[in-house]
């Protein structure tokens, strides 16, 4: 019996995981415009935040670029990504009559328009996020200038004196922690008892849902694996969410190579999660790695189900879809 002479393995494989369907959207996106277009279709950024994904649409004949002005005004669509834009993007691409297809995930543009409407009922925003993430560029993108604050830590929230501290309202970026947000707007409602709050969360059901997952499996895991790129907010937060929560050893990995395999002792506990931006044709390769090493003992941890789907725009929607895609 080989599997006999193997080291023992718990893996406990959290659900819900990987893709939401904004990335799913985004993907499906660029794909249906290359099969109705034909190729080149450019994409402006990552569509999504993984190396395996915007790899995979390259091939396919997606160009990827930096800026709008790498684009040549050779007709061919231009994708804006799931992570959102600032308004002068649009505005840009329409001033050169261009053709473009806007990803932006709806739970980001749900969150626009909640920054709108603050600023529509008078107060000064405050965006609870990341400098520099690209969502975040998109959202104060979106806003006037001069009507947003970035918040990123409790430090800001004592450093932020606003003009009128009865006119404020917040927003946050779609995938934060759950709990460091949670403090953050604790803080800004100890200092500012008037400010509003969003119509609705910001933060958005897949980032909930994979940390949830997370908080159940991580006590008592040795290693405590997420799958997702260096780059993916949400996949940087299961890793902390995975420490705070009783994994011994937590990381980002992108592929199973990064995994220090042969420091697993015989009867460890690994467990095993992904960003909403990581296909599970990833996780796939790093259960089948595992079986190749030890014996493995696969336990589901489940606390959602999820059965959400965005459409592609009524214009895509017309492209056949074959068993691959
Ligand atoms: Fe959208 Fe949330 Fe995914 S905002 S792109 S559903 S991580």
């Amino acid at each position: 019996n080989v599997a006999a002479t193997k080291p023992a393995l718990r893996l406990k494989l959290c659900e819900p995981r990987g893709f939401c369907a904004g990335v799913d959207r985004a993907i499906q996106i660029v794909v249906l415009a290359l099969k109705k277009y034909g190729a080149p279709v450019y994409v402006r950024h990552e569509i999504v935040h993984n190396k395996y994904v915007v790899d995979g649409l390259r091939d396919m004949g997606a160009v990827f670029v930096k800026e709008l002005h790498e684009v040549p005004d050779d007709g061919q669509p231009v994708v804006f990504s799931a992570h959102g834009v600032p308004k002068s993007v649009p505005a840009r691409a329409e001033a050169r009559d261009m053709f473009y297809l806007d990803a932006t995930c709806p739970l980001v543009s749900k969150v626009h328009k909640q920054g709108l409407r603050h600023v529509k009922l008078g107060r000064h925003v405050l965006l609870i996020g990341h400098a520099g993430h690209p969502e975040v560029v998109g959202t104060l993108g979106q806003l006037p200038e001069g009507t947003v604050t970035l918040i990123e830590t409790e430090e800001d929230v004592s450093a932020f004196e606003p003009a009128d501290p009865s006119a404020l309202g917040f927003i946050t970026q779609t995938t934060l922690s759950v709990d460091d947000t949670a403090g953050v707007v604790k803080a800004l409602q100890a200092k500012f008892p008037e400010m509003q709050a969003p119509s609705s969360e910001s933060i958005c059901y897949a980032t909930t849902n994979r940390q949830d997952a997370v908080k159940v499996a991580a006590p008592e895991t040795d290693l405590f694996v997420v799958v997702g790129a260096p780059n993916s907010s949400n996949s940087k937060r299961l890793v902390e969410v995975a420490k705070r929560f009783g994994a011994r050893d937590a990381m980002l990995v992108e592929n199973e190579r990064e995994i220090p395999w042969e420091s697993l002792k015989t009867g460890a506990t690994i467990a095993l999660s992904a960003g909403a931006s990581a296909p599970d044709i990833l996780i796939d390769a790093i259960i089948a790695k595992a079986r190749e090493n030890f014996d493995v003992d696969l336990e589901i941890v489940q606390t959602a189900e999820e059965n959400e789907l965005f459409p592609v725009m009524r214009s895509l929607r017309d492209v056949p879809l074959t068993e691959a895609d």
